[in-house]
C-alpha cells in the first residue's frame, strides 16, 4: 500500500517497488518526521500542536495537504513533494486513498424546480449571518426560531450533507425561503433545499469559507448573499441564481484572510481581516512579521471601500534579526476573528482583536476596539492582555533565546464581544477571551471595565474561543481548555451562566465524561460557538455530542451523538466527529450544524439537517 502511495501521481519519477523499498520509505518517513515535525509534535506537544497518536487518525491525504496547503506549509516549505508523502505515510495509521479527498466527485442532486425565493423570505423565520443582529448575540428569537425545549425529543434527521475533501465543516450557513446557503471549508458555497438538500446551484471559490453567510434583500427585491474566504477576498452573489455581483480582495498581505463573519448595517458591510502568517513565524528564515489585523468597509451594492482601519495604526518596521541574521518585523497580528458588533447609538463598530505576533506588542492586541462607523477612526480600547507577541517561533524547539524571551501566552480575542442593554437602561459589552475572562466593559464610558469574571485556566486552546450568547439577562459561555486540560490543568468544557448585571455565576455545567474516550482526539471541551432560542441552548462539543442545555438550570435536556458514518444528498461519504467553530443554526422548527473538525480532535465531514418527525 505505502509503495502505491509514494508513487501517486508521480509514476514517471519514481519507480518505488518490493518490500525493501517500502521499509525504506518508511524509514524516510520516520527520519523526516524527526528532524522536521517531532520538536513540536511528539507526545508532549507543543503548545497547540498534535501528538503523533492524534494525528495518526488523520488520513495520510490531510497531513500531506497540510503540508502543501495549509497550516504547516511554511514550516514544510524546504521539502520536497516525496519527502512530504512520506512524512503523511508515517504520521498517519492509515493508507493512502481511502478517505474522500478533493479528487473524489460529488454527486451534487439537482433539484427538479428552482423557483426565486419568496418575497418575503425574510419576514418569515430565517437565519442570516453570524451574531443574528447588531449586538452580536447569537440569540435567534421565538418567532423565527419556530422551535422550543418542547419539540427536541421529535427532532429527527432528515438530511446529512458530506464535504467532499472530507475536511473541517464550521460555517454558519443562511437560511431563508426553504433554502440553505452554505459555505465550505474546500471552498465554494452552496444553495441547497432545506428540507431535502437537493441543490439549486454551487459557486466556486478559489479558497475556503470559513465564516457565515449574510442573506439580504436589497430596495429592489433581489436577495444577495454575502460572504468571505480563506484568500481575504469578499462576494455578492445573486441568492437566486449564485451569479456574482462582485468579488474584492481585501487586504494584499499574503497571509491574510476573511475568517472572521462580516456586519452588515445601513448597506455597508464591515469585514474583519485576520492571517495565518503567526504560523509562518515558526520558520527560522521567515520574517516575522508583518501582517496588521483591520476592518474594511465596503459599500454593500457595489463592493467599492469606504474605508480601511488598521487595528495595529503604523506599518511594522524592522526591530532586530533574529538568530539566523532573518529580519523581524514589528508590531505586528493583532488579526480580527470575529464579526464586528454594531452599535447605531454611539456611531461605533466594536471588535475583539487576536495577540500581537512579533516584538514589540501593540496596544491594541488581545483587546476590544471601538471603532468610528463612518470613519473607521479608533474611538477608544481596552487592551486586556499586554505584552502578548506569539507566533509558533515561540514553540519551536528551534526558537532563539531573545524571541523565546519575548513571547506572550497565546491569548487571543476569538468571539465575537455582544452588545446586551439591561432592563435598567444600562449598557454592557461583553468579550470572552481564551484566557478564560469574561470582560464586561461600559460600551458608553469609553469602555471602562464593569466586572471581569475568570471562568476556566485558559490558554493557547483554552476559555472563550468561537463564541457565546446572551439573553437579556445572562450570558452563557461554553469552555474549551481543548488543549490545556490534556497536558497541564483541570478538566475541558462546561458551560457557564453568568448574570450580566454583575458577573456573578449563575450555575455551570461541567462537560460529561467523554463516550469517545480512549479515541484519538476524543476531548470534552467546547470550543465551539453556542447559541440560544428561547428555553434552549446549543452547545456542540470535541465528543461529537451535540447538547441543549436548560438556559435556566443548566440540565441537558437533549444529546445527540454525530460520530458515525451518513448517507448523503451530495454522495460524499461521510462521518462525524468534533464539533468546533460555528454553532447550531436554528429557523423555522429546523436544526443545522457540521460535525467533524479534525484539527485537535476527531476528524469528519458531515453537515446535519434535523426537522421535526
Ligand atoms: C514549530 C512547531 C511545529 C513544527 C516544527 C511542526 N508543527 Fe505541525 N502544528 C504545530 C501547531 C502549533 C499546529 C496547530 C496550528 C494552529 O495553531 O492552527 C500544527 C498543526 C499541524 C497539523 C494540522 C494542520 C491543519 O491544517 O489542520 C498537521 C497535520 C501538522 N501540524 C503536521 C506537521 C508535520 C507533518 C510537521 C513536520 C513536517 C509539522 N507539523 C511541524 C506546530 C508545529
Amino acid at each position: 500500500m505505502t509503495r502505491t502511495v509514494l508513487t501517486w501521481g508521480m509514476a514517471g519519477l519514481l519507480a518505488l517497488t518490493g518490500v525493501a523499498q517500502a521499509n525504506e520509505d518508511q524509514k524516510l518517513g520516520e527520519q523526516l518526521f524527526a528532524r522536521n515535525c517531532a520538536g513540536c509534535h511528539s507526545a508532549t506537544p507543543a503548545p497547540r500542536a498534535m501528538t503523533p497518536t492524534e494525528m495518526a487518525a488523520w488520513p495520510p491525504e490531510k497531513i500531506y495537504a497540510a503540508l502543501v496547503s495549509g497550516q504547516m506549509m511554511p514550516i514544510a516549505a524546504g521539502l520536497g513533494e516525496i519527502e512530504k508523502r512520506a512524512i503523511a505515510l508515517h504520521v498517519s495509521a492509515r493508507p493512502w486513498g481511502t478517505v474522500p479527498t478533493t479528487k473524489v466527485e460529488e454527486k451534487l442532486s439537482q433539484c427538479a424546480a428552482s423557483p426565486p425565493l419568496p418575497a418575503d423570505a425574510l419576514s418569515k423565520p430565517h437565519w442570516s449571518g453570524w451574531g443574528l443582529d447588531d449586538d452580536a448575540t447569537h440569540f435567534q428569537p421565538a418567532e423565527r426560531a419556530g422551535l422550543t425545549a418542547a419539540d427536541l425529543p421529535v427532532l429527527e434527521l432528515k438530511w446529512a450533507f458530506g464535504f467532499a475533501g472530507g475536511t473541517t465543516v464550521s460555517t454558519q450557513p443562511a437560511v431563508a425561503g426553504g433554502r440553505i446557503f452554505l459555505g465550505s471549508h474546500e471552498g465554494g458555497i452552496y444553495a441547497l433545499d432545506a428540507a431535502t438538500g437537493c441543490a439549486h446551484w454551487k459557486f466556486e471559490t478559489p479558497a475556503a469559507v470559513r465564516g457565515a453567510i449574510h442573506l439580504t434583500q436589497r430596495p429592489d427585491g433581489r436577495f444577495v448573499l454575502y460572504t468571505g474566504d480563506r484568500s481575504a477576498h469578499v462576494y455578492a452573489l445573486d441568492a437566486n441564481t449564485g451569479e456574482l455581483l462582485w468579488k474584492v480582495k481585501v487586504d494584499d498581505h499574503p497571509h491574510a484572510l476573511v475568517t472572521g463573519s462580516l456586519a452588515i448595517h445601513d448597506d455597508v458591510l464591515y469585514v474583519p481581516v485576520a492571517s495565518f502568517e503567526e504560523l509562518a513565524g515558526a520558520s527560522a528564515s521567515y520574517e516575522c512579521c508583518t501582517f496588521r489585523g483591520s476592518v474594511v468597509a465596503l459599500d454593500a451594492v457595489t463592493g467599492a471601500e469606504r474605508w480601511k482601519s488598521w487595528v495595529i495604526p503604523d506599518a511594522p518596521q524592522k526591530t532586530r534579526t533574529g538568530a539566523t541574521g532573518t529580519q523581524l518585523w514589528g508590531p505586528s497580528g493583532a488579526a480580527v476573528w470575529s464579526q464586528p458588533t454594531i452599535d447605531p447609538k454611539a456611531g461605533v463598530l466594536y471588535i475583539t482583536t487576536g495577540d500581537s505576533y512579533s516584538a514589540p506588542a501593540a496596544a491594541t492586541s488581545d483587546a476590544i476596539v471601538a471603532m468610528d462607523l463612518a470613519t473607521g477612526k479608533i474611538r477608544w480600547h481596552m487592551q486586556a492582555t499586554p505584552d502578548d507577541a506569539f507566533s509558533l517561533a515561540c514553540v519551536s524547539p528551534t526558537v532563539d533565546a531573545k524571541t523565546r524571551e519575548e513571547c506572550g501566552p497565546d491569548i487571543d480575542f476569538g468571539a465575537s464581544a455582544i452588545l446586551r442593554t439591561l432592563p435598567d437602561g444600562k449598557r454592557v459589552l461583553l468579550a470572552g477571551q481564551k484566557s478564560g475572562v469574561l470582560h464586561a466593559l461600559d460600551p458608553d464610558a469609553e469602555g471602562r471595565v464593569l466586572w471581569q469574571q475568570r471562568l476556566s485556566p485558559g490558554g493557547v486552546l483554552g476559555g472563550i474561543e468561537w463564541g457565546f450568547t446572551a439573553d437579556e439577562e445572562n450570558v452563557y459561555v461554553p469552555i474549551s481548555d481543548v488543549w490545556e486540560s490534556k497536558f497541564t490543568k483541570g478538566a475541558a468544557g462546561g458551560v457557564y451562566a453568568v448574570r450580566i448585571a454583575d458577573g456573578k455565576e449563575v450555575w455551570n455545567t461541567p462537560a460529561a465524561k467523554p463516550a469517545c474516550e480512549g479515541t484519538p482526539g476524543c476531548n470534552a471541551g467546547q470550543p465551539a460557538a453556542a447559541t440560544l432560542i428561547p428555553g434552549v441552548l446549543f452547545s456542540g462539543s470535541m465528543d461529537g455530542h451535540m447538547r441543549a442545555y436548560d438556559p435556566a438550570t443548566g440540565r441537558v435536556i437533549w444529546d445527540y451523538d454525530t460520530v458515525r458514518e451518513y448517507t448523503t444528498v451530495n454522495g460524499v461519504p461521510a462521518h462525524g466527529g468534533a464539533i468546533k467553530g460555528a454553532g447550531v443554526t436554528v429557523a423555522g422548527g429546523w436544526v443545522y450544524f457540521g460535525s467533524g473538525y479534525g484539527l485537535w480532535g476527531m476528524p469528519g465531514n458531515v453537515f446535519l439537517a434535523f426537522g421535526p418527525r
